[in-house]
């Protein structure tokens, strides 16, 4: 049997869990941070390191404790080397190291994204499908389309040039006076609205798998505005969660999403923008990978990251692309170690293992 501690903190979760044989949870502790920084409508990325250097160890023994495994038991240790916040990163590396040393494990780095596409193969099931498959990854950082050849092989199709998917959930879930993280907000919000209330635009760019969302954001922005002239509060300060400017991602102390002293939207007209906000860019993930499953004719999509929790384009996706799309459950789809085990299976039966210097790439890439 192989068994393997997966340590993830690449933001502002604090996790581990332990996988057997690629596809078996024996274990999945996630410690969240996320009610400390809803105060701030962001991750507070200073916070966010501190906050890992205390929850990581009691995270780590509770996740052996939980799978009844002792270190002897392990056959590796994999870690999320990047993407993401730095001073997070570095607290799971520098753990992963010390135990493995410790313990004379293997060490393996995970691409954080890569874990995202490997929490589908948790499904012994979707192990099957044969390759090429698409992926799309939507998460607080970034939006993918990718081909994926076989097991860390991927090709980029396209990704935003501007707002990842859950970057552009997070600013106008803000932008409407709805609490932080925005994606489960905007979610709940757009339950109570009608999709077909406000008419907001689809990017049209040059590169057809690219995406582009601030147009849509600030259409929203602009609606808001014919309702409350006052609200000047520009969505972009919001911090984002990884990726190119992650270590920048200062967020300020929130004093409520909206201008001070501004009137409320009504609880109607925040549902129906959230509905129709929701729709525009659920129909935009579809469209193209629909396009995409189509011309380079693959077997199956997987689709990962904390986007992929959203029902709506989980039901849409399954409805429209023309193969068997793989998902993982919506508590696996945000961030949590079970696909840094599986992807640590994957590179320690392909010899893919790490010397003593691995480091943190915050701007680590797939491809
Ligand atoms: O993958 P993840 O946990 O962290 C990153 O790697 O970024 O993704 C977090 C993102 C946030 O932007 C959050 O708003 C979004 O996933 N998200 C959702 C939903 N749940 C989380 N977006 C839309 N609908 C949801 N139900
Ligand atoms: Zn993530």
């Amino acid at each position: 049997m192989t068994l393997i501690l997966g340590i993830e903190t690449s933001c502002d979760e604090t996790a581990a869990a332990v996988i057997a044989n690629g596809h078996e949870i024996r274990s999945s502790v996630v410690a969240s941070q996320i009610d400390l920084h809803r105060q701030y409508g962001g991750v507070f990325p200073e916070m966010a390191s501190r906050q890992h250097v205390m929850a990581i160890q009691p995270v780590i023994e509770q996740a052996m404790s939980d799978a009844q495994a002792k270190w002897d038991d392990l056959s590796a240790i994999a870690v999320t080397y990047g993407p993401g916040l730095a001073g997070s990163l570095l607290v799971g590396v520098n753990v992963a190291k010390g135990l493995a040393y410790g313990r004379g494990l293997p060490l393996i780095g995970v691409n954080h994204l890569e874990a995202h596409i490997a929490t589908n193969w948790l499904d012994a099931s979707f192990q099957e499908l044969p390759f090429p498959l698409l992926c799309m990854v939507v998460s607080g950082g970034h939006t993918e389309l990718l081909l994926m050849g076989g097991y860390g092989e991927y090709h980029l199709l396209g990704s935003t040039i501007d707002d990842a998917a859950g970057e552009a959930f997070d600013k106008v879930a803000r932008m409407l006076g709805l609490e932080y993280p925005g994606g489960p907000a905007i979610q709940r919000a757009a339950a109570k609205g009608n999709p077909a209330s406000f008419s907001f635009p689809r990017a049209r760019l040059d590169h057809r798998y690219d995406f582009s969302f601030s147009g849509l954001k600030t259409a929203v922005l602009r609606a808001i505005q014919q309702y409350e002239p006052s609200l000047q509060r520009p969505a972009d300060k919001v911090p984002r969660r990884e990726g190119a400017d992650s270590q920048s991602a200062g967020a300020s102390p929130r004093r409520g999403a909206r201008a001070s002293g501004s009137r409320p939207l009504h609880p109607k007209t925040v549902a129906d923008m959230a509905a129709s906000f929701q729709a525009v860019l659920v129909d935009t993930l579809v469209t193209k990978a629909r396009q995409a499953a189509t011309e380079y004719e693959v077997h199956g999509m997987l689709l990962a990251g904390g986007v992929a929790a959203n029902q709506l384009l989980r039901g849409r996706m399954k409805a429209a692309v023309p193969v068997p799309v793989c998902m993982p459950p919506v508590a696996l789809a945000t961030d949590n170690a079970t696909g840094v085990g599986v992807a640590g299976y994957w590179a320690l039966i392909q010899d893919r293992t790490d010397d003593w210097d691995l480091d943190v790439v915050p701007n680590l890439r797939l491809t």
